[in-house]
């Protein structure tokens, strides 16, 4: 896929935070050569910065940036895409595969302002697609063929896992997995920060919370075994553990997780209806 990729004229409109992350991985790893990428920014000033650090052509003119793309990746605000679009449409065909990023931004929505039957499919992907150890749900639009979504697919495992979701999902996607990284980084924190409560330097607190996270989120996609029976493997009877999950209970550590995923589902499904 990456010899097929290579060919492919890519345009990533938006190359903020997400936009920025995914093009530096595909850059890094050759999925896509310099010379057929082009980029945009809103801002004139950061885009020569931009240019110069990538090595690719990088400006604040969308519609110039999509001439003869294969693939669009949009990687601006919910509420900047409708203008985006609008502005790119007249440039595309049924052959540009649109690949939109954006939270809350239905597939049906991005075929509407395109005004056209171009294949377009919606990624959710999330930060750590910059090591490597992403993960992106995606959905096809009404027009993407199979192939498209393999295109997508394949742009997406290269920077960690990807999943097929129904579109109903998305928001429960972003969320989940997409907000999730935030959610991670809060546990992390405290948990380092309890480390140097009991006397830790905080440079070893934040490794051993760091790599036990990492490693217990690595068991379960490595074994598929139900995170509460490996919590059970570490809770010896009249242990120190089973205290600590006191604690945790008392402190409704589990309800407080689920209730933030719910109203982040929510929140996903509002952004691109505000100005
Ligand atoms: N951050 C995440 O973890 C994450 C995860 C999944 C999905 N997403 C989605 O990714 C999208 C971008 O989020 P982000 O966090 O990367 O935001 P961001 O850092 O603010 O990036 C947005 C980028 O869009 C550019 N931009 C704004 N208006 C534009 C226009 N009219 N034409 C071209 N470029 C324009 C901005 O340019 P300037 O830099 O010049 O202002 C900026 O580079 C959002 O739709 C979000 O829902 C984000």
């Amino acid at each position: 896929m990456a010899t097929k990729l290579s060919d492919k004229k890519l345009a990533v409109l938006g190359a903020g935070k997400l936009g920025g992350i995914l093009l530096r991985a595909y850059l890094k790893q050759g999925l896509f050569s310099p010379k057929r990428v082009t980029a945009t920014v809103k801002h004139g000033e950061k885009a020569a910065t931009l240019a110069k650090e990538l090595g690719v052509s990088v400006t604040d003119e969308n519609r110039k940036a999509v001439k003869g793309a294969d693939i669009i990746l949009l990687g601006v605000k919910p509420q900047v895409v409708g203008d985006v679009l609008k502005e790119i449409a007249p440039e595309l065909s049924d052959k540009t595969l649109v690949i939109s990023v954006a939270a809350s931004v239905p597939t049906s929505y991005v075929e509407e302002k395109l005004g056209k039957k171009v294949p377009v499919v919606r990624a959710m992907p999330n930060t750590p697609s910059a090591v490597g150890c992403g993960m992106t749900g995606i959905c096809a639009g009404a027009h993407a063929k199979p192939e498209h979504v393999e295109i997508a697919k394949s742009m997406f495992d290269a920077v960690g896992r990807t999943v097929a979701v129904d579109e109903k999902n998305m928001d429960a996607v972003t969320a989940l997995s997409a907000s999730g990284p935030a959610y991670a980084y809060i546990i992390l924190e405290s948990l380092a920060e309890a480390g140097v409560k009991v006397g830790l330097p905080r440079d070893i607190a934040t490794l051993l919370a760091a790599q036990t996270m990492k490693g217990a989120a690595s068991v379960v996609l490595e074994t598929g075994d139900h995170p509460a029976l490996l919590k059970d493997a570490v809770t010896t009877p009249a242990g120190c553990t089973i205290d600590g999950i006191l604690e945790l209970e008392e402190g409704k550590l589990r309800v407080t997780l689920i209730k933030a995923v719910v109203k982040a589902t929510e929140r996903a499904g509002e952004l691109l209806f505000e100005k």
